[in-house]
């Protein structure tokens, strides 16, 4: 059994793609979704996958082990990063080295870093006339978006695309890549 734990800071669309994508699949446990936000809506989707949905503070994340105690219970295989906006700790990249795997709605290096995620990515992309955007799925350190990349997915940008239009294909990227790429890493198909 490949045990997986998800985390997430938003909406959950990946985390709800990834939990489908994995339904059927014997070999493979969604052991739980952890958030630090109380209002995430990746939290009403837990519910109504019936997945294992946890809620944790800069406590219990920065200040204490508390998080890396509760990981360790559920002795994952793989530790994946979708939608999450707090830098790892070094406890938990210690712990768990070349398990932690995150993905950027951008071509990394380009477009990363603190504060650039979701919309302001797209805007940015935009704004600096980008011809090609995409998505990159790397392994976590301890530095935002700065982990060596596992594979990177382009799609072209058009002048009449929008920071919004650029997130509709991003999204459709990630929704097909990020599954089949934690199913390679796991060994499981
Ligand atoms: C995705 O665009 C992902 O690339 C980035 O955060 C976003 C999460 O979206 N890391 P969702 O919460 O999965 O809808």
């Amino acid at each position: 059994m490949k045990n997986i734990v998800l985390f997430a800071s938003g909406s959950g669309s990946n985390v709800e793609n990834i939990v489908h994508y994995f339904q059927e699949n014997s070999e493979v446990n969604i052991c739980a979704v952890l958030t630090n936000k109380t209002q995430a809506k990746v939290l009403d989707r837990c519910n109504k996958l019936k997945i294992n949905g946890l809620y944790f503070n800069r406590n219990a994340f920065y200040e204490s082990d508390c998080v890396l105690e509760i990981l360790k219970t559920f002795k994952p295989d793989l530790i994946v990063l979708a939608g999450f906006l707090w830098k790892i700790p070094e406890n938990l990249i210690a712990n768990f080295p070349d398990k932690i795997v995150n993905i950027h709605p951008a071509l990394l290096p380009k477009f990363g870093g603190k504060g650039m995620y979701g919309k302001y990515v797209h805007e940015a992309v935009k704004a600096n006339n980008e011809t090609e955007t995409g998505i990159t799925i790397h392994y976590v350190n301890e530095n935002y978006d700065e982990g060596a990349v596992i594979r990177q997915v382009k799609t072209s940008v058009s002048l009449d695309d929008t920071p919004d239009s650029i997130a509709k294909k991003i999204h459709e990227l990630e929704y097909e890549y990020f599954p089949k790429v934690i199913a390679q890493l796991l060994e499981v198909e």
